[in-house]
């Protein structure tokens, strides 16, 4: 074989899947998606089978779901609200492959292999299909693709294909199919389509080369015509026939954007170095991401590769080069929720790329600049000043969040989160905060951050009403536990907005101090003075937070410690949400709690609560949490390791490795749940490790499970690159660029110079 089919060889690298089953397809497909922040390509058979549906299911299902995903290329329905979602782009990666004029099906004679293997090393998926026909006739195809994460625009596909028999009629045709599904074709040329989105303005183009041969000679398509190519030819038995493809996407912010142009010149300086120099340069990339990203696990084999999946799939969600998107709640690896983007980002995804790729972080944040406008216009709309973020937002910042869904019962719900759901804005200014705290990215700060924290910090002031107790309310908001709607000063709510203001406050002196002429043109353009920075304080200072004094436990929200208690241990392993088993009613009455919530806020500010109040509230809302959102878990996860409890840590790990890895509830059908990946990781270097960037120095208090005796990974941190290894009787850090850098282990500061290792004792 050749050796660009052949895997990674450590099995450690490599998901696997045997066999065929179509129930089982569409997550799988999630799973097995290739993505490089641009484009995400679902993980979808590409020989013989389009679309594919599974119809003795209750309703019509789609089993198998190919879909190009182009992040940013969203499209609004004529629908009142008007939800946009992502517009797929055309399955440039069909073929149908005939013998003697029929076409070679899964279903027809014998399916002798069928494989799949995720190499997340390469960034490639390899599919190994070997089918004995109706007459007989034996058919090896082995395929490879990839979206390539040195130039985002291509995709490769390479296909190579065996016969046993003489003699026989073979043809191979390649499309791009699908293309223009649910877009308006402007222009479609043999080799060039170009479609524009309905409403949103955007356009995409899609262009692609195809080549076939055999014995190394290339045989002219008998048919080449719009993104369609047809070979045919007479079998040779063992002769490998080869189908190369390359496929270049552009995506246009105006409908005059040049995309057309973009995607061929993206085709032409990838066909110049051919399909090698494609993988070569495919592959160099992703061994930069993995440098700077890959975990060392030593003693526990599953959780390495829970973790490596995580990090492929983090690494294939974003695109430094692109300030105009986000990742929304699946990536770019399937339907569920449109493509939209949630606090996921901020507050599970943003401190990977922190940690392990500044500049994807600093594009993900940018977003949220460009997106201020929309901010702005919701606060303004709702009554408010400065900047709420939209819950779900899409392209423009706009809110996008539906006002209505279809229950798990059948019934209409009414969704509150975009009116109600408002930590989102606070949420976004922790990650500018943190960003910037890691980074040491001033000029991202004066240009982009401040005003983003600045203008966060405004709405919460306005948004805290004094009423006649004296103190400041915020009502009528959801909290992350979204099953209790329309309630009264949401703990993690409220304490986030504090927080958010009086990080203002700070940043605004800091400004004032060291970037005066910065912040004498920003002030006079927010129209930020003297006065409003009184009412801030008066309004961080008065914020009801649902702390008593000398009482250690929180209250979720006014009138929490009412309502009803419910067991949750009565109901260990259901396979429904608390909210279908109990009904939606009494569970907004009861103390039942979809994620985690006081715990998020633990997790967050873990300087804000000693130790006494973590370990109360923990113990208070861990039993009453349903984890029904896949982004709970691993918030418990790192608040019980940081208090030492590392194996409940370590059960919350798996769980959460789980979630995508075994999905035992099919719910990786509609995409990876990547903020469940990005809390997983966070529990390795958060929980586990015990880093901290919320200091002047990166700071470690190491929690590692019994069974690791290693845990090695790299932190980017002002500008060095700083090389951690743990084990349990100490921490080894090496300065691999960048200036002198101290480290805190366990509150004893370190200094590392250049290119030099410490080693730690940990006591
Ligand atoms: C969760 C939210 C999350 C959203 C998207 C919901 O089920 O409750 O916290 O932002 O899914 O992942």
């Amino acid at each position: 074989m050749e050796r660009v089919l052949e895997p990674t060889a450590d099995p450690l690298w490599i998901l696997e899947e045997q066999g065929h089953n179509p129930l089982r397809e569409s997550g799988i497909e999630s799973r097995f998606t290739i993505a490089n922040g641009f484009l995400g390509v679902r993980g979808a058979r590409a020989v013989s089978r389009g679309p594919t549906w599974v119809s003795w299911l209750h309703t019509l299902t789609w089993s198998s779901w190919p879909r190009t995903y182009v992040a940013g290329l969203f499209d609004t329905p004529d629908t009142d609200p008007p939800v946009p979602a992502l517009v797929p782009a055309a399955d440039w990666l069909r073929v149908r492959i005939l013998v003697n004029g029929a076409p070679l099906l899964l279903r027809e004679g014998h399916l002798l292999a069928h494989e799949r293997k995720l190499d997340m090393n390469r960034g490639v998926m390899l599919t190994e299909w070997h089918q004995r026909n109706s007459r007989g006739v034996d058919v090896w195809v082995r395929t490879l693709r990839l979206v390539s994460l040195a130039d985002r625009a291509v995709g490769l596909q390479l296909l190579r294909l065996e016969l046993d028999r003489d003699n026989l009629d073979v043809r191979l045709e390649a499309s791009f199919e699908g293309a223009g599904l649910g877009l308006d074709p402007v222009l479609v040329e043999p080799d060039l389509g170009i479609w524009r989105t309905w409403q949103s303005g955007k356009t995409l183009a899609m262009t692609g080369a195809a080549s076939l041969h055999l014995d190394g000679r290339e045989v002219m398509p008998s048919l080449r015509d719009h993104l369609r190519w047809s070979w045919n030819w007479q079998s040779v038995a063992g002769q490998v026939v080869a189908l190369d493809r390359l496929a270049a996407v552009s995506r246009g912010d105006s409908p005059d954007g040049g995309a057309g142009r973009m995607a061929r010149e993206a085709l032409e300086r990838n066909r110049a170095i051919g399909w090698r120099g494609v993988v070569a340069a495919h592959e160099a990339a992703w061994a930069t991401r993995w440098e700077c990203s890959d975990i060392m696990v030593e003693g526990d084999d599953a959780a390495l590769r829970a973790l490596r999946f995580a990090i492929y799939h983090l690494n294939g969600s974003a695109n430094p080069a692109d300030e105009r998107v986000s990742i929304g709640a699946r990536a770019l690896t399937g339907d569920s929720y449109l493509g939209h983007v949630f606090w996921d980002t901020e507050i599970y995804l943003v401190p990977f790329y922190i940690v392990t790729w500044p500049e994807a972080a600093r594009a993900l944040l940018m977003y949220r600049y460009h997106t201020l406008g929309g901010a702005r216009a919701k606060a303004v709309r709702m009554g408010w000043r400065g900047a709420l973020y939209a819950w779900e937002s899409a392209d423009t910042g706009e809110e996008t969040t539906p006002e209505e869904i279809i229950g798990p019962d059948g019934q209409i719900i009414r969704v509150l989160c975009g009116r109600e759901e408002q930590h989102i804005s606070a949420d976004v200014a922790y990650a500018v905060m943190q960003y910037w705290r890691a980074s040491g990215d001033d000029g991202f700060l004066l240009e982009a951050g401040a005003e983003i924290v600045l203008e966060t910090a405004r709405f919460w002031a306005s948004r805290g009403v004094k009423e006649a107790d004296g103190r400041r309310h915020i009502r009528g908001v959801i909290g992350p536990d979204e099953f209790h709607e329309t309630i009264d000063d949401n703990a993690y709510t409220n304490i986030m907005a504090q927080w958010n203001i009086r990080t203002a406050l700070d940043l605004a002196a800091l400004l004032r101090e060291r970037w005066p002429a910065r912040w004498a043109e920003l002030a006079g353009r927010l129209g930020l003075d003297d006065a409003e920075f009184a009412s801030w304080r008066e309004a961080a200072d008065t914020l009801v937070t649902g702390q008593l004094p000398g009482v250690d436990l929180i209250e979720q929200f006014a009138g929490f410690f009412q309502l009803e208690e419910v067991d949750l241990a009565q109901y260990a392993g259901r396979t429904a949400a608390m909210d279908v088993l109990l009904g939606r009613e009494r569970t907004k009455r009861s103390q039942v709690i979809k994620q985690a919530d006081v715990v998020a806020l633990l997790a967050l500010l873990p300087d804000a609560f000693d130790a006494r109040t973590k370990l109360a509230n923990f113990r208070y809302y861990e039993p009453r949490c349903g984890h029904d959102s896949s982004l709970s878990r691993s918030m418990h996860a790192v608040v019980a390791a940081r208090m030492g409890d590392v194996d409940m840590a370590l059960r919350y790990f798996r769980a959460t490795a789980a979630i995508d890895l075994e999905d035992k509830a099919a719910g990786s059908a509609g995409g990876v749940h990547i903020a469940a990946l990005g809390g997983l990781w966070q529990t390795a270097i958060f929980g586990f490790a015990g880093l901290s960037l919320r200091g002047e120095a990166p700071a470690f208090d190491p929690h590692l499970p019994r069974d690791w005796q290693g845990l090695g990974f790299g932190v980017h941190w002002r500008g060095r690159r700083i090389r951690v290894r743990i084990e349990p009787d100490a921490l080894t850090a090496t300065l691999e660029a960048g200036e002198q850098v101290p480290i805190l282990v366990r509150g004893v500061a370190h200094e590392i110079p250049p290119g030099e290792t410490v080693r730690i004792a940990l006591g």
